[in-house]
């Protein structure tokens, strides 16, 4: 298994343009199979979660290549509706192909992934809401069966309980080619989202408000494949932002998403970074000791603070002047990554979904595992800055997420090597 080794302490000082967003690559890919054309999504971050997506695509008869950031999808002789539970385990939004496959074959069969590491994460708001647009679904011993009568769903009005990312993804995938109507209230409104309604319309579906609470999406007889580029990954910027904010230093983002990134920005400005932003850039200085976060931090659905984003800004808080308190409310086992950041000598209590975050004036190198994707980018944060070295193990979680993040922490002026 390989591992990051992190000599921390310097400042850092580069420029990096910003990977294509796993986040819409995933559901994209899904809606690439429900066209049955042929699509090509530029700037399709090169990580291992694109490759698990890739292999479901090939395992469902499509014909994927990869070449530098353009993936090329031919689903037209696709006519595939089920994903082995060894895929399906492989990666967690495989969950996703459940929409994309009901739509355009009728019927699928998946199995659910069980509890992972940040706690469970039940389908039930996707499978009632099939079951609204009229699938019948059987659940045998973990594999999941959903079949649309005569073929076809139908559009229906559905209230979601929670505006959840990956539900509202798979209500508008498998509403895309359904007969009538579909109203999904409550949606989530993650740019993510709009990137994958902007994806569909430019292959011909009739979305309407994507990015507000209520969508509609009225079903196409047919859809076509199309070129399309995906959104940058504002995760991943919120990551590299948090490392050069933590570490000290000047910046330049390229290819950001700045407007995707301001719930994000808004909060790392109050550390005292001086932030500029423009033409699709973001510049970041930090000279002197972040100063803790006076607010309580609450991760909400967006325009929320992003729950991806929670680990790396509390990696770099934990060396801040003063105490920040965070409030994890979209997931219960989002905390993993402080006992790592504890090892390193953060001063870190975690009471429920509350973690009180009290400044340490530095950190020492560590020997720390990854425990999840943004867990184990959380540990680069606290390595970049920690004196001496941090060896951070499992990085496999790192490499679902972040497109050569060697190369972009050295393009920062980092040191890190891949062992
Ligand atoms: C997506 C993102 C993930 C991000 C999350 C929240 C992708 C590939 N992943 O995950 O990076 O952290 O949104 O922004 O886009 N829930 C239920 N029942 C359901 C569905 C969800 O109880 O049927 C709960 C989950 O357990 C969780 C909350 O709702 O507590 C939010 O989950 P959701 O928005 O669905 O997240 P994902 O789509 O899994």
């Amino acid at each position: 298994m390989q591992k990051f080794i992190i000599t921390g302490g310097s400042r850092l000082s580069g420029e990096l343009t910003l990977q294509g967003s796993k986040n819409s690559a995933l559901p994209i890919m899904a809606a690439a199979f429900l066209t049955g054309g042929v699509c090509t999504l530029d700037n399709c971050p090169r990580i291992t979660d694109v490759y698990s997506a890739s292999r479901i695509l090939s395992g469902l008869g499509c014909k994927c290549t990869f070449s530098g950031g353009e993936f090329r999808v031919d689903a037209s002789g696709a006519g595939g509706s089920e994903i082995s539970a060894a895929l399906m385990k492989e990666m967690r939004s495989s969950i996703m192909f459940m929409g994309a496959m009901i739509g355009r074959m009728g019927r699928c069969s998946v199995s659910v992934p069980g509890g992972c590491e940040l706690g469970p994460r039940p389908i039930d708001m996707h499978l009632s809401a099939l079951r609204k647009m009229g699938a019948v679904i059987t659940d045998e011993g973990g594999r999941i069966t959903c079949k649309a009568p005569g073929g076809k769903l139908t559009g229906a009005k559905i209230n979601l309980p929670f505006p959840s990312v990956g539900a509202t993804e798979n209500i508008i995938l498998s509403a895309a080619t359904a007969e009538g109507e579909t109203y999904i209230n409550n949606a989530a409104r993650e740019p993510e989202i709009c990137d994958l309604c902007g994806f569909l319309r430019r292959c011909g579906a009739d979305i309407r408000g994507d990015g507000e609470s209520t969508v509609v999406i009225k079903g196409v007889k047919r859809l076509n494949g199309c070129d399309y580029t995906i959104m940058p990954d504002r995760i991943a910027g919120a990551t590299y932002l948090s490392m050069t904010a933590s570490a000290g230093g000047e910046m330049i983002l390229k290819n950001a998403c700045t407007e995707a990134m301001e719930p994000f920005l808004s909060v790392l400005e109050q550390t005292g970074c001086r932030i500029i932003t423009g033409n699709d850039r973001i510049y970041l200085r930090c000279g002197a000791r972040l100063k803790g976060i006076h607010d309580r931090i609450r991760t909400m659905p967006h325009p929320g603070f992003p729950t991806d984003a929670q680990a790396v800004l509390m990696a770099a808080l934990v060396t801040a002047e003063g105490t920040s308190v965070f409030e994890e409310n979209i997931f219960d086992c989002r905390y993993r990554h402080t006992d790592a950041l504890r090892k390193m000598g953060a001063d870190i209590e975690v009471l429920g979904k509350v973690a009180v975050v009290r400044g340490v004036k530095s950190l020492s190198g560590a020997v720390v595992t990854a425990t999840d994707l943004r867990g184990g980018a959380a540990m680069a944060v606290a390595g970049l800055k920690a004196a001496g070295e941090t060896v951070i193990t499992d990085i496999s979680h790192i490499d679902r997420g972040y497109e050569n993040f060697e190369g972009a922490v050295e393009c920062l002026g980092g040191k890190i090597k891949r062992v």
